[in-house]
């Protein structure tokens, strides 16, 4: 079998540092990329940096490294490292080296060093002498490759370290986007910067010309700067038919110093709602909002509207935008600090229905393909899963999610864009025409991203929300309407600033990158091209790209679509070849999105992908997923096209947002996958290695007993561990073509991984238990404490999964009621596989563990107070009925007449539990209704000399969620028996 040599990241690399660096890197708003569009999980640069550099060199300290590599990076780190004093390292010595590379990998990765120049040219250098001391040409340098490009994360960082670079996407919009960050930015730079702001300008200046009459300036010198709106209900109430605001609330500011909100009136004759601003109030002054989880309660007869009738009478207005209710409008005042909201006048009203109608009459005028307004299909209710609840509300084209104002302005500055473009043409400029139009048009759609009917109003910052704040489209009951002219946050002139910083953070010496639009089952590469595959593919179901992209692309289709034909021939993104797992969300036109399609897709996408790598080259595929299925997906897919694992990095980028609006567990880490085709050197698959189950059996239990403690010290736990030890894990299996039993059978991945997590969970309990391997305790035990621990990656560590950031404004029906279940909540199969690597049994543990659907809830200990203290509860029944038998009381096990005595719903002294874990509880609880004459006998009677149960209790305290009601009580006991000298 031909081996080549090693790269660091097969090695080691410093996950920690990179972590904070790539956590940090996400409050940068300054310059960053991600602010040029909106694409959705977009890796941080700090971790494509990091691991396209360690994915290209070679481990010096590896026997068979390239001698003209050590020389080289010997070189190149003492050039880096002397001068800032780093005398200490000895760099001749291999191991050093190694140290010293990953220490630049560290510090590189950090967002402040990403243009410095001694960083680039340290990176470049170390980056040319690998790929000709791996067998590149000289002059020449390594290929990286990434088919699922999405917002081009990965291909601009390889061309930041010294790498060629090819992206391609399926999706047009991050196409475009690859187009200008790979190769309009590299190859005009400043120039585009400067033309971009000059037409930006121009385009400002018209716009205000035009659109400015709809936008009047306040008659004392304010200006408008935010119109909030209502839509509106009419109130099903009998007798009633009041027009109804739905308002998720009546605040409108909240900050330490100064908090405004809403107070209605109401004409009880005229059956008619109105508002009065008010300020210094107590907070609970402020009255309820009128939506609640989608029905409308009537404020002047108090009806409430059910939501079945709300999303009628919303679809008959197809979601009621254009004739929603204007209710303040905030304004910012000259030579004054802050903001001032007040009641739309008769002048605004005027400004709004002209708006309207100046749309109607260009709408009767415009010529052309396309319509002036987006007339194009929104999806209907079979398309919620993809964009959340805005589907259910009626809007029926997209057009109908603008008001008639935002459409108006829009639509001027498409125009307006378009004719800067034709001009730029005319002028002596043609080459810059196209990519600056292209810029203008990115820049249009983070207008538009703010200039729609679903975009909040932040109370805090007091701001305009735009609407990819999540990745999903919910519905906004009380949304906010920006001026898109003008300077405020959210205006063209803001966001054309901003595009400048960009090209400053991009280092003005890049190479120019290959971009096109693929299929990624399709890259247009010939055989063997690449020196790397570094791809970070859809997380199975996390993310409906194509469906989110919709809402730019029918406007880039009206801004670029005869500059880029071929990107705009369908009416909507075509989302026919997207790889994601849909069918569960979706009912409708994605039933055939299933694991299957997933996992047939990804493994003809790794194929190809394998197929353009070199035999010598390396694969980083980056994954993350809350789920089993989605893993087993993913990895069946990795396996089947041939790859073999040789590392795997959890990289903590405090994602809670990435996973989407479904309200389900989220992790913070996502999983780098080293691998390397399994491949003979003409670039066939080897087909002949036959592994031996027994053998792989054997060897699981060691290697994760190497890997998951040094995980736990560099800060990654629970969940995020449990999924990082997959990679070692399929090391032992992907090395060989198949496994296969002593019978001849072949081992199916599934199978494996069954014993991958029993394996996982043990040497989790391992650590748990310090020492111990837990296995003195019994099962009810056991699975809490895992279960804790692997809820233990959540940041909040609430015990409640990560729930999306939800704001005001936004429909209740998107909170989803999983994320207010309370107790800890585990996607089922996790949690049956978890049970099973600890030999535990769910089935069994019902009084412990609930299971509904594909939801695990390992109970808190406050619901199982019936079972651990109610008369009827088994253990009760099983002790009367022992206690009968024996004729004995048990020391101090019958309640005293002053504690039966007790208020309602107070607990008396029960019969001990009939395990540790049970016992633990009735103490904790005992503790928890301050029962304290009650817990003291129970613990000098009944299980103060239980070592197990006090050493269950102190590694249980460590494992319940800070701030949880359990994390206190469990403390309490423990404090109790320490006071009471035990
Ligand atoms: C996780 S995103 C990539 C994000 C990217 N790394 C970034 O930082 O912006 C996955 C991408 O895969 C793309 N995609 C989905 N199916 C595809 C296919 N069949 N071929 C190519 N790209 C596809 C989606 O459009 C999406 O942009
Ligand atoms: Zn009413």
């Amino acid at each position: 079998m031909t081996t080549y040599p090693k790269r660091l990241i097969e090695v080691d690399l410093p996950i920690k540092r990179i972590s904070a660096h790539a956590r940090r890197e996400k409050s940068i708003r300054h310059g960053h990329i991600s602010t040029l569009h909106i694409w959705w999980a977009r890796r941080p640069l700090a971790a494509c940096r990091a691991v396209i550099c360690a994915a290209l060199w070679p481990d010096p300290a590896q026997e068979d490294c390239p001698l003209r590599f050590r020389e080289d990076a010997e070189a190149i780190m003492a050039r880096f490292w002397n001068p800032i004093g780093r005398s200490d390292l000895d760099f001749s010595d291999p191991m050093a080296l190694r140290r010293a590379l990953l220490d630049f990998i560290a510090d590189f990765s950090n967002w402040d060093n990403s243009t410095d120049q001694r960083y680039l040219e340290t990176a470049r250098a170390l980056t040319h002498s690998a790929h000709v001391a791996l067998g590149g040409a000289p002059g020449t340098r390594p290929l990286v490759v990434d088919p699922f490009a999405g917002g081009g994360s990965i291909p601009l960082e390889a061309l930041r370290v010294g790498a060629d670079a090819f992206a391609s996407d399926l999706n047009p919009v991050a196409v475009l986007l690859n187009k200008v960050v790979l190769e309009y930015i590299p190859k005009y730079g400043q120039k585009l910067a400067d033309e971009v702001r000059k037409w930006g300008e121009w385009i400002k200046i018209e716009a205000e010309k035009e659109l400015g009459q709809f936008y009047p300036k306040d008659p004392d010198g304010a200006t408008p700067i935010a119109y909030l709106w209502a839509r509106t209900v009419t109130c099903e109430g009998p007798g009633c038919g009041a027009e109804v605001p739905l308002m998720r609330s009546l605040w409108l500011a909240k900050k330490s110093n100064r908090s405004i909100a809403l107070r209605m009136i109401l004409d009880q004759e005229k059956k008619r709602v109105d508002f009065e601003i008010i300020q210094d109030f107590k907070a609970q002054d402020v009255g309820e909002g009128t939506v609640r989880r989608g029905s409308a309660t009537c404020p002047v007869c108090g009806y409430t509207t059910p939501v079945a009738s709300v999303r009628k009478q919303l679809k008959a207005r197809r979601g009621g935008a254009a004739d929603a209710r204007l209710f303040c409008v905030v304004t910012t005042k000259p030579g004054q600090q802050g903001r001032f909201y007040r009641l739309p006048t008769e002048r605004d009203l005027e400004a709004v229905r002209n708006a309207a109608e100046e749309l109607e009459r260009r709408k009767a005028t415009h010529t052309g393909e396309l319509s002036l307004v987006p007339d194009e299909p929104y999806p209907d209710e079979t398309g919620a899963g993809a964009l959340s609840s805005s589907v259910l509300y009626g809007p029926k084209i997209w057009g109908d999610i603008f008001t008639p104002r935002q459409a108006l302005a829009l639509t001027t500055m498409v125009r307006l864009v378009k004719e800067a473009g034709t001009r730029m043409a005319a002028d002596n400029n043609p080459d810059i025409a196209v990519p600056v139009q292209t810029c203008l048009a990115l820049i249009f759609d983070r207008v538009a991203d703010l200039a729609n009917s679903f975009c909040g109003w932040t109370l805090d910052t007091q701001c305009t929300k735009h609407l990819f704040a999540r990745q999903a489209i919910p519905f906004v009951w009380n949304f906010a309407e920006g001026i898109p002219i003008g300077d405020s946050a959210g205006s063209w002139c803001v966001v054309v600033e901003r595009f400048e910083n960009i090209i400053d953070s991009i280092p003005n010496d890049l190479m120019i990158g290959l971009n096109q639009q693929a299929n990624a089952t399709s890259i247009p590469l010939p055989d063997d091209a690449a020196q790397a595959i570094i791809t970070d593919p859809p997380y199975y179901d996390a993310i409906a790209y194509g469906d989110l992209s919709d809402f730019f692309y029918i406007w880039l289709r009206r801004l670029m679509g005869n500059v880029y034909p071929s990107l705009f021939i369908t009416t909507l993104v075509d989302k026919t070849n997207e790889i994601v797992q849909l069918s569960k969300r979706f009912k409708g036109p994605y039933s055939h999105k299933t694991n299957e399609y997933f996992e047939e897709g990804m493994t003809r996408a790794l194929a190809e992908g394998r197929r353009v790598l070199h035999p010598s080259g390396l694969g980083v595929v980056v994954f993350a997923h809350k789920s089993t299925a989605g893993w087993e997906a993913m990895l069946q897919a990795m396996i089947n096209a041939g790859w073999t694992f040789t590392g795997s990095w959890p990289i903590d980028t405090e994602m809670g947002t990435r996973m989407n609006a479904m309200g389900t567990a989220s992790l913070a880490s996502s999983i780098h996958l080293v691998c390397r085709p399994r491949e003979n050197p003409d670039g066939s698959v080897r087909e002949d290695d036959v592994g031996n189950w027994s053998d792989v059996l054997n060897e699981l239990p060691q290697r994760i007993h190497a890997w998951l403690p040094g995980l736990a010290a560099e800060g990654v736990v629970g969940a995020d561990a449990i999924f990082s030890c997959l990679g070692p894990a399929l090391e032992i299996y992907s090395r060989y073509s198949r496994v296969e039993k002593a019978s001849g059978e072949v081992v199916a991945l599934k199978e494996y991984l069954e014993e991958v997590w029993a394996a996982v969970s043990r040497e989790a309990l391992g650590m748990i238990f310090e020492g111990g391997d837990g296995s003195g305790l019994e099962e009810d035990a056991r699975l809490t404490a895992m279960w804790l621990w692997t809820l233990s990656a959540g940041a909040d560590n609430s015990g409640n999964n990560r729930s999306s950031n939800e704001g005001e404004g936004e429909t209740d029906e998107d909170k989803s009621p999983k994320s207010t279940l309370k107790g800890f909540v585990l996607e089922y199969d996790a949690a049956r596989k978890i049970a099973q690597g600890l030999g535990a049994r769910m089935e069994n543990l019902t009084t412990l563990v609930e299971v509904k659907g594909d939801k695990a809830r390992l109970l808190p200990v406050s619901e199982r107070t019936s079972y651990l203290f109610g008369q009827g509860s088994p253990a009760a029944k099983k002790e009367r009925k022992k206690k009968k038998e024996e004729q004995t009381t048990l020391s101090g096990g019958v309640a005293s007449a002053a504690e039966t005595g007790g208020p309602a719903g107070e607990l008396s002294l029960p019969p001990p539990g009939s395990t540790v874990l049970d016992r633990l509880h009735q103490a904790m609880l005992l503790f928890s209704n301050g029962r304290s004459d009650a817990l003291k006998r129970f613990i000098q009677e009944d299980i103060g000399q239980d070592q197990g149960l006090w050493s269950l209790a102190q590694s249980l305290s460590a494992l319940y969620p800070a701030g949880s009601e359990e994390r206190r009580w469990v403390e309490g006991v423990l404090t109790r028996k320490k006071s009471l000298g035990i």
